[in-house]
């Protein structure tokens, strides 16, 4: 029977890159979905970016965009990292979305209907200065317990003491250095305290295979006994300014982050069936006979397991079939760390150059049904990826294939089905697949190498290099490799769900139709004729480790996250800095990530305009024609190394998304870049300039 499922992913947040923590996830969910794709269930992934919420509002800010700029370039980013590791979502999509904010409105509506809404004044820090209510972790103080400064609104990361905002002493406004003042305000909650949502979260938490155990026990406890009511209402406003989507009949109150990102999911879906055509309320309306699931890491469970099950029953729509949790990602056995380079990024293993199939293979190696957390071990990872991706599995393709294509046409003869390996893969693949189905990929693995391992013994034994070096072996030969290939290809399907590219380039390669799991069952019949074999996969060279965590190490020289306003005054500083002098002295400096690189936006500009500033001595007036970006007024300090007519026309290269600075003379909108000896033992200031054909606009990397 064909099943009707819809997963998804947690929405990750829109104001960081994705790292190797985040693909945990990611990955997991799409090993499943492949697989259930695989199997000839009509399966769609779906998921979004988290767009919404103070932090969000305040780096776009900070970075001098709108928040709409800031997540529209983030939604590139993390759709070409996903894209880069495999990640076939069927639809990644935004909750600043129309479909988003009509689900959530809908929601509420219907819940504010039911009697589950209800509006209190509540006391809040407010930022004076900044005009705005603080969230907790925006507040900074001493620590109650044991004085250390500048510590957090909500614990103490000196002596680990938990405790709220209002307790910190002399509090102050992370965004401005103001001083907090409280202030009431009318917000709405959802009453997650009425007996219904009691009685029905009590059901539904316990229901037979809807949690995983750790799960159930945790929500267990939060839930507490029957005769207790520990669940508190759930505060689901925030006032202006914030970014998000403004309530219907209240002015200047916003829907909380966490109010509309789960509903995400379903705009997600809902944008998917308006192109697709698919039937949207089959999946949601509430007697539903299709499967909803939820990928999640284990900080996110309150969430989906409590908030989302009730919104969605009380306002009378379907609840999730189940809820997958799974644990943290540990890099050498500790958390990931920015100063030894373990926070690493999906970008970075890209760019790189590092496969994401080795990821995708270790992950599944490690990954169980399991809350607990998963290790990468470094070490581990190349001993793995080596031993078993590239000695075991593409070996017994790569030791087959030449003699097949060079000495029989491509030909393949007659396989000896009665071999133990296919045996043992044809008995096997209905545990393999009950491991997929239950997330044990672990286990599906082991079984899978295990196979491998009696591959290998078989294609040792026939040793097909020495019988290729025997005159009138031929036919013994080209039994070894047919049978040596067509293991391979058991094993590509059993590993597709895991290894999407590597089967595709499989299946270009034995020239067949795209593998499903029913193909376990079958081998390829005799006369059937290959393509040359192709590079599948190559080995883990530790220098590559040591690349990826050295661009990931973030220096102690960086310069460290600084407050906003801070962070302004910080940039304007250097701004001044290089307009002045147009060259900065000294030595190589410690190295930086890519992604530090790449957020420097270089465009190559033409000179429209340029002239002497009165007033000025070292500066010139420039006007830079960027392409599509428009036209950019920047003073330049190159006026002693310069005639203005002569650079009229001329293209060079600018900083385009330096903060713009206002200077005595005008506002000066970017920088351009010139080369100078610091030491001034070579007289001059050179600017720099692009190979012919580059046009104003194009983007410098
Ligand atoms: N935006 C929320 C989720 C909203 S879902 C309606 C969020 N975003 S997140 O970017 O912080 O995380 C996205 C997912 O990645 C979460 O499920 C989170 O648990 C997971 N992970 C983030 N860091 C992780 C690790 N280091 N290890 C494993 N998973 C991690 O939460
Ligand atoms: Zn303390």
């Amino acid at each position: 029977m064909t099943r009707k499922i819809l997963v998804t992913s947690a929405l990750p947040y829109a104001n960081g890159a994705i790292h190797l923590g985040h693909l945990v996830e990611y990955i997991q969910t799409d090993i499943w979905v492949r697989f259930q794709k695989m199997r000839g269930h009509q399966c769609w992934y779906v998921c979004a970016d988290d767009t919404h919420g103070t932090p969000i509002m305040l780096r776009a800010e900070q970075e001098g965009i709108t928040p709409e700029a800031l997540i529209e370039r983030v939604h590139g980013e993390h759709t070409r990292d996903f894209a880069g590791f495999h990640i076939g979502f069927d639809n990644y999509y935004t909750t600043h979305s129309s479909e988003t904010r009509a689900c959530a409105n809908e929601i509420y509506s219907r819940l504010r209907a039911a009697g589950l809404i209800e509006t209190r004044t509540i006391e809040q820090y407010y930022d004076p200065l900044k005009q705005m209510f603080l969230p907790d972790r925006f507040i900074k103080g001493e620590c109650p317990k044991c004085g250390a400064a500048d510590q957090y609104g909500d614990n103490c990361e000196s002596c680990g003491a938990a405790y709220t905002a209002d307790e910190l002493k002399n509090p102050y406004s992370a965004v401005s250095g103001a001083r907090p003042e409280l202030r009431r305000s009318e917000h709405f909650f959802f009453r997650l305290s009425d007996p219904r949502c009691q009685s029905f979260l009590r059901r539904w938490t316990q229901a037979e295979g809807r949690l995983q155990n750790e799960a159930a026990n945790k929500l267990q406890e939060w839930l507490g006994t029957a005769d207790e009511n520990r669940l508190t209402d759930w505060d689901i406003s925030r006032d202006a300014p914030y970014f998000g989507f403004e309530i219907p009949d209240a002015p200047g109150k916003y829907f909380y982050v966490w109010l509309d990102a789960p509903i995400g999911y379903m705009g997600a879906f809902r944008n998917l069936c308006d192109r697709l055509g698919l039937d949207f309320d089959e999946y949601w309306r509430p007697d539903s006979t299709t499967e909803l699931y939820h990928f999640i890491g284990k900080d996110i469970l309150y969430f989906h397991a409590l908030f989302w099950p009730a919104e969605l029953e009380h306002a009378g729509y379907r609840t999730p079939s189940k809820v997958f949790a799974h644990g943290f990602l540990t890099v050498d056995g500790a958390k990931m760390s920015k100063s030894r380079g373990t926070f690493i990024t999906a970008a970075s293993y890209l760019v790189q150059g590092l496969d994401p199939e080795w990821l995708r293979y270790y992950y599944a190696a490690k990954l169980g049904g399991s809350m607990e957390d998963i290790d990468l071990n470094l070490d581990d990872f190349i001993a793995r990826v080596n031993s078993d991706l590239v000695g075991k599995f593409v070996n017994i393709a790569s030791r087959s294939a030449a003699f097949i294509v060079r000495r029989f046409g491509g030909r393949l003869c007659t396989c000896d089905e009665s071999l133990p390996a296919i045996a043992a893969i044809r008995e096997r693949r209905r545990l393999i697949a009950e491991h997929y189905e239950a997330r044990e990929f672990s286990k599906a693995i082991r079984e899978i190498m295990a196979l491998t391992d009696l591959a290998n013994q078989y294609v040792d034994s026939v040793k097909p290099w020495e019988l290729a070096r025997q005159p009138g072996r031929e036919g013994e030969l080209q039994a070894a490799c047919s049978n040596a290939i067509n293991l391979f290809r058991l094993f590509a399907i059993l590993l597709k769900p895991v290894l999407p590219a590597l089967a595709a380039k499989t299946e270009d390669f034995l020239n067949v139709a795209p593998l499903v799991w029913d193909d376990t069952a079958t081998v390829l019949a005799a006369g059937h004729v290959i393509n040359g074999y192709q590079h599948m996969l190559t080995r883990v060279d530790k220098r590559q480790i040591d690349a990826l965590l050295a661009a990931n190490r973030e220096s102690l020289a960086t310069t460290p996250p600084v407050a906003p306003q801070k962070h302004a005054e910080h940039q304007e500083k250097a701004a001044a800095v290089a307009v002045a002098q147009a060259a900065v002295p000294t030595a190589a400096g410690p190295h930086i990530g890519i992604d530090d690189f790449l957020r420097s936006d270089l465009r190559i500009a033409r000179i429209s305009a340029a002239e002497q500033v009165e007033g000025a001595d070292k500066l010139l007036r420039l006007l830079l024609d960027v392409g599509p970006l428009g036209t950019r007024q920047v003073f330049a300090g190159i006026k002693a190394a310069y005639d203005p007519a002569a650079l009229v026309g001329r293209l060079t290269v600018m900083v385009a998304n330096l903060a713009p600075r206002k200077m005595k003379f005008g506002m000066s909108e970017g920088m351009i870049l010139a080369a100078a000896d610091p030491d001034g033992a070579v007289a001059g200031i050179f600017l720099l300039a692009p190979d012919d054909g580059a046009q104003p606009g194009m983007r410098v990397r």
